[in-house]
């Protein structure tokens, strides 16, 4: 195993996933679903929020609390489908600014599209969460960082619902200091690098395209 990957092993997280891979879930409660495990492995990802004392008048006498402070969050999702996971974190860190990468995958070449990059600045001083349900053969999750990092973003976390063991190593080697949240590691990937068992195309099932 690659020490910049936790596997979140928490048996809602589990439970969920099982239901979100049903083919019979449909868009509405798969949209709940993904919400709800994003902001579950948020809870993990955003373990090492920085904390500092302030003080606090309570009703009975003033105190010191520790409060998050410091680097500033950012959301950036991967479209399609990472848009997906965005409110589930937002409702953890409701002040986290936004940004958005657009790659789509080549269906013959399975290389990663660029269309779109966003980011909220200033990117070099925030603590970046990068989202996208689904890390396959890796393309996409290596260019949004390669993009984040061009643009200066140094702290950068990844957080993948379900992943492919050839996704995880590709992008845990290409960039190593990536902490990388993984819902659930499936087995292989298909002559489509589609994942197995997976859920089937995560953008197609959020957004009830095809
Ligand atoms: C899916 C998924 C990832 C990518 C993963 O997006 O959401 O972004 O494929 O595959 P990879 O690891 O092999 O690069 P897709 O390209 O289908 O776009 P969409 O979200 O707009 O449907
Ligand atoms: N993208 C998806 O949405 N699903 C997969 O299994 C692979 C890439």
């Amino acid at each position: 195993m690659y020490s910049n990957v936790t596997i979140i092993e928490h048996p809602l997280v589990k439970h969920k996933i099982s239901i979100l891979r049903d083919k019979h879930t449909g868009t509405n409660e798969f949209r709940k679903l993904v919400a709800e495990i994003a902001m579950l492995m948020g809870y993990e990802a955003l373990r090492d929020l920085p904390l500092e004392d302030v003080e606090i008048e309570t009703p009975i006498e003033t105190c010191m609390t520790p409060m998050i402070t410091g680097r500033k969050l950012a959301i950036v999702p991967i479209l399609r489908a990472g848009l997906g996971m965005v409110d589930g974190l937002l409702s953890l860190s409701p002040t986290a600014k936004v940004g958005h990468i657009g790659l789509y995958r080549d269906e013959t070449t399975h290389q990663p599209k660029e269309y779109f990059c966003k980011l909220p600045e200033p990117i070099e001083e925030r603590m970046i969460i990068v989202t996208d349900p689904m890390l396959a053969t890796g393309g996409s999750a290596v260019d949004a960082v390669n993009q984040i990092k061009k643009h200066g973003g140094k702290k950068i976390k990844f957080m993948a619902i379900i992943a492919a063991p050839e996704g995880m190593k590709r992008l845990a080697e290409t960039h190593p200091d990536v902490d990388i949240y993984i819902g659930q590691l499936d087995r292989c990937l298909n002559e489509n690098a589609y994942i197995c068992p997976g859920l089937g195309d995560a953008g197609d099932r959020i957004f009830g395209t095809k």
